[in-house]
């Protein structure tokens, strides 16, 4: 019976050519072969706030993080600045006898997100400041239009969108950020800040949002989870089958004068960064919503996950999809880490 060297590789075929494993074998090799990389200049920050002074309040299913008065989140902006963080986006937690059935104090100049912005832009003038526009913080309901006969109507409240915005603007914000995913709603939002003479504010689209039950723990946030109850936003966000439809609608927010777009959320849909990136070329942001947040950090506390390595292998993967930049809660954790790495 012959039972030597070259009968075994016979069997095995075990190509000399092919050897991936020579790119990994140590440290500097990895480095030097490594594809993408997520620096502090991918973090986008979103923070609560809430009316009061001196007060933080934290969320229960977000742990970790908290709702600050505009006092305190001022010293925690100029925190993130001072990590390297280029932009927060602002997300208002509306005092219940605030909130009406139109949602008008969407465009009150002196709504809370508007004092924000005007606070943050004289303490901390060199970080990006993005806004939400949406009418869910403002409405009795909860849901971002307007309800006429049960039916969220679109044209109505993509006027309402514009007055919203044109307020922020006013108030200083950078950044327009529409994540309601009414029809013709960026068009109109440019025309309107054109015309206000805010033509050099940009608009950060949301242009590929799901109806994802990953939002849940943001609405117990900005408390508009009791407002929306039992309803549900499927007649305006998407439905999580598509993805063809969303590079329809990265198209048409493009086409309308979009500046930047975003998917969300974020982990579960890295095929449609990928899709809207290769697609389109343009700058395309995703969001790590607050279920995914929840997700990592109880796995974390319960010593199932690292969570320092899934914070960044989580946000690494969003790069290698081909985002830009990544909304996330980790981002000031993931700051700080960052700079240790
Ligand atoms: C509001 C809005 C939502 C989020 C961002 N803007 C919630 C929703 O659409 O119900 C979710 C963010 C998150 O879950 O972290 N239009």
């Amino acid at each position: 019976m012959i039972n030597n060297q070259n009968e075994t590789n016979t069997h095995i075929h075990i190509s000399p050519i092919a050897r991936p494993r020579r790119l990994r074998v140590s440290p500097w090799i990895r480095n030097m072969v490594s594809e993408h990389r997520v620096t502090v200049n991918d973090l986008i920050w979103p923070v609560f706030i809430q009316e009061g002074n001196n007060l933080r309040t934290p969320i229960a299913s977000m742990p970790g993080v908290e709702r600050f008065s505009i006092d305190l989140l001022t010293l925690a902006v100029k925190e993130a600045r001072d990590l390297g963080i280029p932009a927060i986006a602002l997300f208002p937690a509306t005092p219940a006898n605030l909130k009406t059935q139109d949602g008008e104090e969407a465009f009150n100049p002196e709504n809370l997100v508007c004092r924000t912005i005007r606070a943050i832009k004289s303490a901390v003038p060199d970080i990006g400041i993005i806004c939400d526009v949406a009418l869910d913080p403002y409405t009795s309901h909860g849901q971002d239009g307007l309800v006429r006969n049960g039916v969220v109507v679109n044209d109505e409240t993509v006027e309402v969108l514009c007055k919203q915005s044109v307020v922020q603007a006013r108030a200083g914000c950078d950044v327009i950020a529409p994540s309601d995913m009414m029809d013709g709603r960026v068009g109109a939002i440019r025309k309107a800040l054109d015309n206000a003479g805010f033509s050099h504010v940009a608009i950060l689209s949301y242009a590929a949002k799901y109806a994802s039950a990953f939002y849940g723990p943001f609405r117990d946030a900005v408390g508009s989870a009791n407002n929306l109850g039992k309803s549900d936003k499927k007649t305006y966000q998407m439905d999580p089958s598509n993805s063809s439809e969303a590079l329809r609608e990265v198209a048409l927010d493009i086409a309308e004068g979009a500046d930047m777009v975003m998917v969300k959320p974020g982990m579960p849909y890295l095929d449609v960064v990928a899709r809207v990136k290769d697609t389109f070329k343009v700058p395309t942001f995703a969001y790590q919503v607050s279920g995914e947040y929840a997700m990592l950090c109880a796995a974390a506390a319960n010593g199932w996950l690292d969570r320092e390595k899934v914070i960044l292998e989580s946000l690494l993967s969003f790069k290698r999809a081909g985002a830009d930049g990544v909304l996330t809660y980790f981002a000031v954790e993931a700051a700080k880490l960052l700079k240790h790495n």
